[in-house]
């Protein structure tokens, strides 16, 4: 028989991501519908560990729906990792009667819950919240698609400058161990080379075919790198090229942080409604230790072991789509 959940608290962990609010507001929400007690945890686990805790109402989420960021503040919590800071956190949980725990965060923060829910009896639910959408078993991650928007609106004003100057423009996106954004944008804006940590950038490959479009009079060339790639990022790409290539005007522009903030967009509003609110009915139900994803636009509950034990895989066809596409 599952344990009753009567007092659930919620917390956004590791990197922000558009949508997070709107997570945190289904979440409470739903919560009080179902008659629960909803508790917001400050900065994540850090808050967790320090008791920095708040009673959340209906009137606490008004208004925020909207809103890049996410008003419970988050943090990447190295003492949670350690097995004394999940202790201090079930004492803290156990000390003020919160049975049920939401966490919303990416793949570091699904690692932290897979531990502390196997020491410890407390029922944890995961939603998918990273830019990045490198979480296994799910097609959306809250944030990613406000994330790819961003950067290709960055990236098409500087398609502008770049074409009136024929010149080549490196543009680094973020994903420290993920090529999603990278991928999307770089497709999105017609990209001539997307480089990404899944797949090994063959540098002498990328010159090759900037030395062929040259030769054609294509002198405007994107490329776009996430920050993770194995080569290096933008900058050691542009070293790279400009040796083998000195006559070739290459420009750099990392996008960074930009990328992480804003408004939502109306489908990470969307999918960060339903993801909040199918947590706390899976929770009310008694389905827990697992994540909350969609796939084929179905709500999926995937095991938070599962989902930090594998990897979300990019396929070959969206490399295939990129080659043909760039010529
Ligand atoms: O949230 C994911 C992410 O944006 C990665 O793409 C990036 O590498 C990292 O976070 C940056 O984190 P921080 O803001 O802590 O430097």
């Amino acid at each position: 028989m599952a344990k009753k959940v009567t007092k659930i608290g919620v917390l956004t962990s590791g990197g922000d991501a558009p949508g997070m609010n709107a997570a945190v507001r289904a979440v409470v929400r739903t919560g009080l519908y179902h008659g629960l007690e909803v508790y917001g945890i400050m900065r994540g686990y850090q808050g967790l560990i320090e008791d920095d805790i708040v009673q959340m109402d209906s009137r606490s989420v008004a208004n925020i729906i909207q809103r890049g960021g996410t008003i419970l503040k988050t943090a990447r919590c190295k003492e949670f990792y350690e097995p004394e800071g999940r202790e201090k956190a079930y004492q803290i949980l156990k000390k003020r009667g919160i049975d049920g725990l939401v966490i919303i965060g990416g793949d570091g923060s699904f690692r932290g819950a897979v531990k502390f829910s196997q020491e410890f009896d407390i029922p944890c639910i995961g939603i998918a919240g990273t830019i990045d959408k490198d979480i296994y078993g799910t097609d959306f991650t809250i944030g990613f698609d406000t994330a790819v928007n961003t950067a290709v609106e960055a990236i098409d004003k500087i398609r502008d400058t770049m074409d009136a100057h024929d010149r080549i423009f490196i543009i680094e996106v973020m994903g420290r161990d993920a090529g999603y954004i990278a991928l999307h944008s770089g497709i999105a804006t017609g990209a001539e080379n997307i480089l990404i940590p899944e797949r090994k950038t063959d540098i002498n490959d990328v010159i090759r075919s900037l030395q062929e479009k040259e030769r054609r009079k294509k002198l405007v060339n994107l490329i776009v790198v996430a920050e993770g790639d194995d080569f290096g990022g933008a900058d050691e790409v542009e070293r790279t090229i400009s040796e083998k290539l000195p006559q070739a005007e290459i420009r750099v522009c990392i996008l960074g942080h930009i990328q992480r903030g804003g408004s939502p967009s109306c489908l990470d509003r969307l999918i960060a409604s339903r993801m909040g609110f199918h947590a706390v009915e899976s929770l009310v139900e008694g389905r827990y230790n697992v994540f909350v994803g969609i796939l084929n636009n179905k709500m999926h509950y995937i095991p938070l072991e599962a989902a930090v034990k594998n990897k979300a895989k990019i396929s070959d066809e969206w490399m295939r789509i990129v080659k043909i596409l760039a010529s």
